[in-house]
C-alpha cells in the first residue's frame, strides 16, 4: 500500500479541499438553451455564481456539438458567451467567462475537422469525448490528424468510457500518444457509477491526469461536487498528478 493509501482509507473523508486550488474549470454546460446542461439565462447565473463562490476564478464553458443531438456551431455558442458575458457584468459576479466547446466524435466529426476552425482554449487544447456505449472506430487515426492539425486534444472524463474498464494500458498509451485526459470531479465519489469512481482512482495512482473540470450541467452537479471535495482522492490527484488547469488563467 502506497503513502496515500495509508493515511487516506477507503471510505475517508477529509476537510473541503478549496477549489481556488484548481482555479480555472474548463468543462462545463453553462450557456443556456443550446445543450442539456443550463436551461435558462437565471439557471445560468445561479450556477455561476455557485462556482465562484467553490473558488473559481475563470470558466471556460463547452456547449456539447453532436452531429445527431446538439447542433451548435461557432456563432451559435460566441454569441450565447457574448450575452452571458453581459449578465455575468450586470450582476456583478467577479469572474472571467470564456468558451469553447465538447466535441462528441462521431460520424460527422471529420467533416467539421476539415472545415477547421473548431473552437478551442488554452494552448490550442481540444475538448472531445467519446460514445458511452463503444469504442469509436479509428480513434488513434481521428486523435493523430487532430494532432498534425495543430491541436492538442484533451479527452473529456475518460474514466467514463467503462468498455475500457478492464484495459487501463490504453489510457497509458494515449497519453503517450499526447493525448491530455481530463477527469470529472464528481466521478471521485461514484456518483457516474462504480466503474467510472474506479478508473478515476487507478489513472489518479498512474498520474496520468491533466485537467479536472465540473461538467456542470445543472445544480445537482453542484451538490455532488460539494460532496466530492472531502475526497482524498481529490486531494490525491492535485498532490500527485500534474494538473495544469491554472495555467488557463
Ligand atoms: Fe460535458
Amino acid at each position: 500500500m502506497g503513502f496515500f493509501g495509508k493515511i487516506f482509507g477507503k471510505d475517508e473523508r477529509i476537510d473541503p479541499i478549496d477549489l481556488g486550488e484548481i482555479l480555472v474549470d474548463m468543462h462545463s454546460h453553462l450557456i443556456p438553451g443550446i445543450d442539456d446542461g443550463s436551461k435558462s439565462m437565471e439557471e445560468s447565473i445561479e450556477l455561476i455564481k455557485a462556482l465562484y463562490n467553490l473558488g473559481y476564478k475563470k470558466l471556460i464553458t463547452t456547449p456539447h456539438i453532436q452531429t445527431d443531438r446538439y447542433k451548435n456551431n461557432r456563432d451559435i455558442i460566441l454569441s450565447g458567451l457574448d450575452s452571458l458575458r453581459n449578465e455575468v457584468e450586470k450582476e456583478k459576479i467577479p469572474i472571467e467567462l470564456d468558451a469553447a466547446a465538447e466535441y462528441l466524435i462521431d460520424d460527422g466529426f471529420t467533416d467539421k475537422m476539415s472545415k477547421g476552425g473548431l473552437l478551442t482554449f488554452g494552448k490550442n487544447y481540444l475538448l472531445v469525448e467519446l460514445s458511452y456505449f463503444s469504442e469509436p472506430f479509428n480513434l488513434k487515426n481521428t486523435f493523430f490528424e487532430l494532432q498534425t492539425d495543430g491541436y492538442n486534444v484533451v479527452l473529456a472524463h475518460p474514466e467514463r468510457y467503462t468498455y475500457w474498464h478492464n484495459r487501463i494500458e490504453i489510457y497509458e498509451e494515449l497519453v503517450t500518444r499526447g493525448i491530455f485526459l481530463q477527469l470529472n470531479i464528481n466521478s471521485l465519489t461514484g456518483w457516474y457509477s462504480k466503474e467510472s469512481k474506479e478508473i478515476a482512482e487507478k489513472l489518479i495512482d498512474r498520474k496520468l491526469i491533466r485537467f479536472l473540470g465540473t461538467d456542470t450541467h445543472n445544480q445537482q452537479y453542484l451538490q455532488e461536487l460539494q460532496k466530492s471535495t472531502s475526497m482524498p482522492t481529490l486531494l490525491k490527484a492535485l498532490k500527485t498528478n500534474n494538473i495544469i488547469n491554472k495555467k488557463l488563467l
